[in-house]
């Protein structure tokens, strides 16, 4: 394995007319022994200004926080990036400018993805904890203080990122690290951010049941590949058929049982429970996060409308909620009967190219699908991790008020048991925003310095 850090290009960026220049080290491969080449490489990027002795917002080369985000999305394979325009917004600057803005070093590792050979779950997590033990295996070549990594990822990114967080130098991966040439070194990092991870994957049927109960309209976008290849969009409305409907009903009443057997609980110690009818203390824990999105959102904004399902004093009516936020996904929403979701894709292999992943839809199949084993399942969710392995000490958790991917419980579990274990959790849902992420860099970033002692005046 080697780091060529004689190997890169001095670069000017440039984005929402700002310029900056930085030391780009370009596809750098971070294991010995690639199944994919196009993607187990990163870009590292360094502040040029570094490397003559200057300082940036009270960091330097040896110091500066290393800002370490995945594109990942659906679970595809990742690429690599540079700072540059925002790809959801041009007309803004991009998480990776932004970062390196604010004196950090920035390192971007292109991930494998299931619809790749040797894409398959974990291959995206073992990349991502490969890519963290590179950058400690080239400590001395590589900027950046390794004892300050943060991750940061979206949707399955943020599921990734989440992932990053808890499972640190968890044994459990050292089979696929070593089948592809990993670093033997630690992949522990410092802290998590984690914008509406699609996470906690064999739950997240019966937690969006739970949440979407009795409502069987749905509202998608329907994505086709023109010529060419490129996606368009149409938006799909219709109604669950009577089988769906079922499945929902049976989904839902799984989802107490798993809630339970959790143990959570909230900031005064108080037991997060639910009744077999999905009722209890924990949803009224949702409804309070919702009600703190909303009253937030009435501080700040004198044209704010509240809701039908919010009362004067922001009591929130949960199933109006949800009946308002509408249903993206018809039952179930991850573990497809048919094997049809990118889920089911994500737990294939090299000669299926779906499984199914709960017990549920497992015993339910159409296509009389097989099971992925539970220790593969297991990899990809941080839930179980969390107290057996070096989990990250800080974490921010940002989901979006308005998310239809995956239910807010998903979320709220990941952020209590955090909590719970002694982790500091910066969890919030911000008001009307969509599965979405990098909307609040900003604050992102604040928190960064807050946490690593950066002075925020640059
Ligand atoms: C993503 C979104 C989903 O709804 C999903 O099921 C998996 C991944 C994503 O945007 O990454």
């Amino acid at each position: 394995m080697t780091f060529g850090k004689n190997n890169y290009v001095i670069k000017t960026y440039e984005a929402n007319g700002a310029k900056l220049t930085a030391r780009a080290f370009l596809g750098a491969v971070y294991v010995d022994k690639p199944l994919d080449a196009e993607f187990q490489k990163m870009n590292i990027f360094v502040p040029e200004i570094y490397y003559s002795g200057g300082e940036v917002n009270g960091y330097s080369l040896r110091k500066a926080p290393v800002f370490m985000p995945t594109l990942a999305g659906g679970y595809m394979p990742a690429v690599t990036a540079e700072p540059g325009p925002s790809f959801y917004n041009p007309s803004e600057a991009n998480a990776l400018f932004r970062a390196l803005e604010r004196g950090y070093v920035a390192a971007c590792p292109a991930l494998r993805g299931r619809t790749r050979r040797f894409g398959k779950a974990p291959a995206c997590i073992v990349d991502y904890k490969a890519a963290v033990r590179f950058l400690r295996r080239f400590d001395g070549d590589i900027p950046g203080d390794k004892e300050r990594i943060i991750t940061s990822g979206t949707s399955a990114g943020g599921a990734l990122s989440a992932l990053m967080g808890a499972s640190g130098n968890s044994k459990d991966y050292a089979a696929y690290l070593d089948e592809t040439g990993a670093a033997d070194e630690r992949d522990d990092i410092f802290a998590a951010n984690c914008y509406c991870p699609i996470t906690n994957l064999e739950n997240a049927d019966a937690a969006y049941e739970w949440q979407f109960s009795g409502v069987y309209g749905f509202h998608r976008m329907h994505m086709r590949l023109n010529e060419g290849g490129r996606p368009s969009f149409t938006p799909e409305d219709g109604t669950m058929t009577d089988k769906q409907a079922l499945v929902s009903r049976d989904l839902e009443k799984l989802f107490p049982q798993y809630l339970n057997s959790l143990g959570l609980k909230d900031e005064k110690g108080a037991s997060l429970t639910l009744d077999a009818d999905g009722d209890g203390s924990f949803k009224r824990y949702i409804e309070g996060l919702i009600a703190v999105s909303a009253g937030a959102e009435a501080d700040s904004n004198r044209d704010f409308v509240r809701p039908c399902w919010l009362t004067g004093g922001n009591a929130v009516n949960f199933a109006e909620y949800a009946k308002n936020v509408t249903r993206m996904k018809t039952a179930p929403a991850f573990d497809g009967l048919s094997l049809e979701s990118p889920e089911n894709n994500l737990f294939g292999t090299d000669e299926l190219t779906g499984r199914h992943f709960t017990p549920y839809a497992y015993e339910n199949s159409a296509v009389n699908g097989d099971l992925a084993g539970a220790f593969t399942v297991g990899l990809m969710n941080p839930m179980g991790y969390i107290s057996k392995s070096a989990c990250a000490a800080h974490w921010r958790i940002r989901h979006g008020e308005a998310d239809r991917d995956t239910s807010i419980a998903v979320s709220a579990m990941l952020a209590l048991k955090l909590k719970n274990h002694g982790c500091a959790v910066d969890y919030h849902l911000p008001w009307n925003i969509p599965h979405s992420g990098d909307y609040d860099l900003e604050e992102l970033f604040a928190w960064i310095d807050g946490l690593c002692g950066g002075r925020g005046d640059d």
